[in-house]
This record gives C-alpha cells, sequence and structure tokens, in this order.
C-alpha cells in the first residue's frame, strides 16, 4: 500500500453518494473511486448467495484498481459480505453506526432494507434495544427520485407510523434514507436520527493514520465515480466536484 493509493467507496446505486459527500469532505487530500452498482440495485431484496458473488466481483474490481482500502457505503452489502475475502482492507458500514446510535439512546428503530434486518446484522451490536423497521421500497423511491410524489409519501407514512411513539430514535440504516431525514421526522416528530453515511469519518482516519498512508498533499484531487449499467445517473445530492461519470462492466 502506499499513499497515494485511491480509496474505493461502492454501493449499489445512487445511496454511497451520500457517505462520499462526508469523506471527500472529510479526506480532502484523497482521491476516491467510487462504483454504484446500478446494474443491479435494489441489493436488498436479493437473497445472500446473489449478493455474495455480486460484491465478490466488485472487490475483485478494486484488488485490480489497486485502491488501499474499500469502503462498503451500503448496510445491505456490509451485511452480505462478512465472510468475503479481499486482499485490500474493507469498512463495513454497520458496526460504526450502532455503536453510534448506542451513545444516544436505548429505544431505537432501525429503518433498514429487508436483508439488512433479515440479516440481523444490527441486532448483532444492539440486541433488545433496537426494533427492525423494513423499508426496501424506499430505495426505489429515492433512486427514482419520487420522494414527493403522492404514491410515495403514502409508501412512506405507511411503513413508519406504526412505529409513532414506540421509538426515540432512528437508524437510517441505509446510506439511501439519508435523503429521507425530513420525512421521517414529519411522521414520526422528534426523533433523534443517526444517519450510517457519517459512520466511517473515525475508522477510516484511524487506518489512514495507523498504517501511514494518508495522501499528505494533493493539488488536483480526482474523484471519479463510476456505474454499472448505463442510465441517467441523478446525482444532485453529490455536493463536489467530481470527473463526470463513467460506465463500467465489472464481471
Ligand atoms: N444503499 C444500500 C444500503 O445501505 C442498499 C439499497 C438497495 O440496493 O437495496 O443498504
Amino acid at each position: 500500500m502506499n499513499k497515494k493509493q485511491r480509496i474505493g467507496v461502492f454501493d449499489s446505486g445512487i445511496g454511497g453518494l451520500n457517505v462520499l459527500n462526508n469523506l471527500v469532505e472529510q479526506f480532502p487530500n484523497e482521491d476516491f473511486l467510487y462504483v454504484g452498482d446500478n446494474l443491479n440495485v435494489p441489493y436488498g431484496i436479493k437473497t445472500e448467495e446473489e449478493l455474495k458473488e455480486i460484491i465478490s466481483k466488485i472487490f475483485r474490481f478494486f484488488e485490480e484498481e489497486n485502491v488501499k482500502a474499500i469502503i462498503i457505503a451500503c448496510n445491505t452489502a456490509s451485511a452480505a459480505s462478512m465472510t468475503l475475502d479481499c486482499k485490500v482492507p474493507v469498512f463495513r458500514i454497520i458496526e460504526p453506526t450502532a455503536m453510534n446510535a448506542l451513545k444516544v439512546s436505548n429505544n431505537i428503530g432501525v429503518l433498514a432494507t429487508n436483508f439488512t434486518i433479515e440479516s440481523k446484522a444490527y441486532d448483532l451490536y444492539l440486541k433488545e434495544k433496537m426494533k427492525g423497521i423494513k423499508a426496501s421500497p424506499f430505495v426505489t423511491i429515492v433512486e427514482n427520485d419520487s420522494i414527493q410524489e403522492a404514491d410515495s409519501k403514502k409508501i412512506i407514512k405507511d411503513i413508519l407510523l406504526p412505529y409513532k411513539d414506540d421509538v426515540d430514535t432512528i437508524i437510517l440504516g441505509c446510506t439511501h434514507f439519508s435523503v429521507l431525514e425530513e420525512e421521517v421526522k414529519n411522521i414520526l416528530g422528534d426523533v433523534k436520527i443517526v444517519d450510517s453515511c457519517k459512520a466511517f469519518s473515525t475508522i477510516l482516519k484511524d487506518y489512514l493514520d495507523e498504517n501511514d498512508l494518508n495522501n499528505d498533499s494533493n493539488d488536483n484531487r480526482v474523484v471519479k465515480i463510476l456505474f454499472t449499467k448505463e442510465a441517467n445517473i441523478n446525482t444532485k445530492w453529490f455536493k463536489y466536484p467530481f470527473e463526470g461519470i463513467e460506465f463500467v462492466n465489472i464481471k
């Protein structure tokens, strides 16, 4: 590994761009390579076997691209990949998010994809302090940028309303859900929000510091964004300059 290598970040689509926002801001000298696997979105209703096959290919891709770390900017892929090997250090989103939630509450609703909830990956850390809320339909709403449409509002309300006054904190346990904070608060009232998109700041910093891998100077930092299927990609939530979008076939 060396300081000049890029950091790989991936998600099933645009949700991980919310993670990339935080990383790009916090690590101004680092170059990033983002993969949005929109060919396979949504991950959250796939089987573990399907997800492992998809994620293994993305790990091999990042190994070949010679990144110095892989950030799984996706709760579902983090839950599904626990036993997968990779030559590059891999950082998963669930443990640090759960630890952030325990700092603020013992009565937590975990809003995540069906796969993440069924995998019980959050239960491992939160045990009886959490209730799982399966919300895979929200992923499609965010990918389609249809949050403000009446049908979407109804779906969001129907899934969330049963938890009103039942939990005092919500983990946005899917990186697509970062942009739904306002909708969650409108329906559930004054709940505290723990956003999984903010999980990586400390662990990535510690890894770079401990291994002397900080890119010390970078006058022309590069953020490259790849998607796995040609489509009209909605990057409106990504706040920083990037090199344009390219499409890549990951086999
Ligand atoms: N954004 C992903 C997550 O954090 C998954 C969304 C999906 O493709 O189902 O779980």
